[in-house]
């Protein structure tokens, strides 16, 4: 892995990604929109930023020209496919090679097989349908985006976190196939080492079109797995 593209890189996901994308001596492109460009200031001479929206296939393509991997951040903002359009222009353009990296939520089922409560469905199917009723975001169009993904024979993986928290990284996160695993109970994540995981992904063949659903390790439910 010599060079990588980091699409949404002026996020907090992002950023974090930038950071240890350059830790490990990787060449970096950020691609993000023109008005969050100062919020990449204090990388500003050692990536090079694309500006622009991340679902425009010609932005993509050159921002995605020669790297090795690409990690996307997707968010479902606005009503305008952002999602499915920024990962299809990635699917689209990478090199045939590259690792595509992808972050989501638990939400995103590949086989139908994740076990969700009550409550995170009746959230999830409300804050669908608020979302799109004030044009907010499309969260059904996270869910297009990935599976336009799962149908693609490149080397993807996609990430899908748990709920989130600021805070010192803890390590690499843990993984199961599955929601619902009591491994992920604890259903929290380190943004920091959410990046983690997703960078690490670029080198870690066994995560090839895998869908990992991630949580901290040293949460309780994987401390009890360890265990
Ligand atoms: N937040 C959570 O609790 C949570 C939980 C599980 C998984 N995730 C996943 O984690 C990833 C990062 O999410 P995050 O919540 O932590 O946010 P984040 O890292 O701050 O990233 C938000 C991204 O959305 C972009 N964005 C914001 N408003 C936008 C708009 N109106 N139009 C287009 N782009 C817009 C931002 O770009 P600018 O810098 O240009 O604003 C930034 O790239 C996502 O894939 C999400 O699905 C989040």
């Amino acid at each position: 892995m010599k060079k990588v593209c980091i699409v949404g890189a002026s996020g907090k996901l992002g950023r974090y990604m930038v950071r240890q994308a350059l830790d490990r001596g990787y060449q970096v492109v950020g691609v993000c929109r023109e008005r969050s460009v100062p919020k990449l200031a204090e990388f500003a001479d050692r990536i090079t930023v694309v500006p622009g929206p991340t679902n425009d296939p010609e932005l993509i393509r050159e921002a995605v020209a020669g790297c090795d991997g690409v990690l996307t951040v997707l968010v479902p903002w606005g009503v305008q496919q952002y999602s499915s359009g920024t990962a299809q222009a990635v699917l689209d353009h990478a090199e045939p090679e590259a690792r595509l990296i992808f972050s989501c939520g638990w939400h995103i089922t590949r086989d139908g097989e994740d076990k969700y409560s009550w409550k995170f469905r009746a959230f999830l199917r409300v804050a669908t349908r608020l979302a799109r009723l004030v044009r907010a975001a499309e969260i059904d169009d996270q869910v297009e985006a990935c599976r336009r993904i799962f149908a693609s024979d490149r080397r993807w993986t996609v990430v899908r976190g748990s709920d989130l928290e600021e805070g010192e990284s803890q390590g690499l996160p843990v993984w199961s196939r599955h929601v619902g695993d009591p491994i992920l109970e604890s259903n929290l994540t380190r943004r920091v080492d959410f990046a983690l995981f997703m960078v690490e992904a670029l080198t870690d063949d066994t995560l090839v079109q895998e869908t990992p659903a991630i949580v901290g390790c040293r949460t309780p439910s994987a401390l009890a797995a360890a265990s």
